[in-house]
């Protein structure tokens, strides 16, 4: 066996296997995104050039699987090769970090005060995180941002059928799974109400209440990242923030505007946050769209309560002017293809291979 597919690292990874992911990539490639716990050598153009030492300084454990990443599958595959003529047991990961983009390893949440189940589904190779929340026989998912099969799975694992599919709002880093996922299981697809997707939805605003098994979700309005953006409060517990609070930020407030819109955009943002969210009780645990790191396969969620958050996220301890221009300044970098990913979005379409499109870590935050 020369080469693994990410599916398969990934199965081995969540299932504690012993194996080494060696990144070989450029240290620029690597800072982008990265496999959780993998090492790394910077010996990318070496190994392009064929360099039979490239490898030479890197010291691995004789007995323990490696699997070689690149950027695509194939520099890897010239270090497993010369990974073996070491006789260490070399496979190089087919696709790369490509391939890696679709990958995920899960974490339950524990709600103290609340029969539901929740569970962190986190796409580990982009950093979105969608949730499964069951009670009784019946589930809703958030966000889905995997293949409907890994929710359908999930969800028959626990017993649960899904009956509900639900966005916190129009995603511009990756396609929304959430239409495709509701055909498959026969379920609703709750949108916030706007006049942007162009498919059938039911559309949900503020007060609304969504019921799975004895649990429910409240909608609450949270403008700012995107005009319609909405959180979904669990059982006055557990908070589904999309993209609006993550655990070192808020959302970016600027995708589609001008400097002086995403001055207002945030101005929105910084009243949904003081307005709304920030007067729940401290112990509201926050689940966040996205995380800026790889998750490791650790099964830990990521999640903070909202009086830490508070108290860490510097950013909420600013006045709406100091937060206006601070999100201003510090915007990041335009997610790669988000204008075509809105659109199919909107449209309620998906592509044969999304991989490409989806390319490169989010960057949905402003911390
Ligand atoms: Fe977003």
């Amino acid at each position: 066996m020369n080469t693994i597919d990410a599916e398969t690292l990934r199965s081995w990874l969540e299932a504690g296997r012993q194996v080494v992911v060696l990144d070989v990539r450029s240290a620029a490639d690597r800072a982008s995104w990265a496999i959780p716990g993998s090492l790394h050598v910077d010996a990318y153009a070496d190994l392009k050039a064929l360099d039979p030492h490239a490898l030479d300084g890197v010291s691995l454990p004789a007995d323990i699987p490696v699997v070689t990443v690149c950027n695509s599958g194939h520099t890897s595959l010239i270090a497993s090769r010369q990974l073996q003529t070491r006789g260490i047991e070399a496979i190089s990961l087919e696709g790369g970090m490509r391939a890696w983009s679709l990958s995920w390893n899960t974490a339950d949440v524990l709600l103290k005060d609340s029969n539901a189940q929740v569970i962190q589904i986190r796409r580990v190779g982009k950093g979105c995180l969608s949730y499964l929340i069951g009670s009784q026989n019946e589930a809703v998912v958030i966000d889905a941002s995997l293949d409907p099969e890994v929710y359908l799975n999930l969800a028959q694992s626990r017993g649960w059928r899904i009956t509900a599919v639900l966005d916190t709002h129009i995603h511009a880093d990756h396609l929304s799974r959430s239409r495709l996922l509701a055909e498959q299981s026969d379920a609703t697809v709750y949108l916030p109400d706007q006049q942007r997707v162009a498919y059938p939805f039911m559309p949900v605003r503020h007060g609304s209440i969504i019921k799975v098994g004895e649990a429910s979700l409240m909608v609450i309005p949270t403008p700012g990242h995107t005009q319609e953006s909405i959180s979904y409060l669990l059982d006055r517990q557990a908070l589904f923030t999309g993209d609006t609070l993550f655990l070192q930020g808020v959302g970016r407030p600027d995708l589609h505007a001008s400097v002086e819109e995403a001055r207002a955009h945030a101005q929105l943002l910084h009243h949904s946050l003081h307005h709304h969210l920030l007067l729940l009780p401290a112990r509201t645990l926050i689940l966040p769209g996205h995380t800026n790191t790889p998750a490791p396969f650790d099964k830990i969620p990521l999640t903070a309560s909202l009086g830490d958050l508070r108290n860490q996220v510097k950013l909420l301890q600013l006045s709406e002017s100091e937060f206006v221009e601070t999100l201003v300044s510090r915007i990041p970098p335009v997610p790669p293809n988000h204008e075509r990913i809105i659109e199919l979005n909107e449209a309620g379409s998906l592509i044969e291979n999304p991989i490409e499109l989806e390319a490169g870590a989010n960057n949905c935050a402003v911390s």
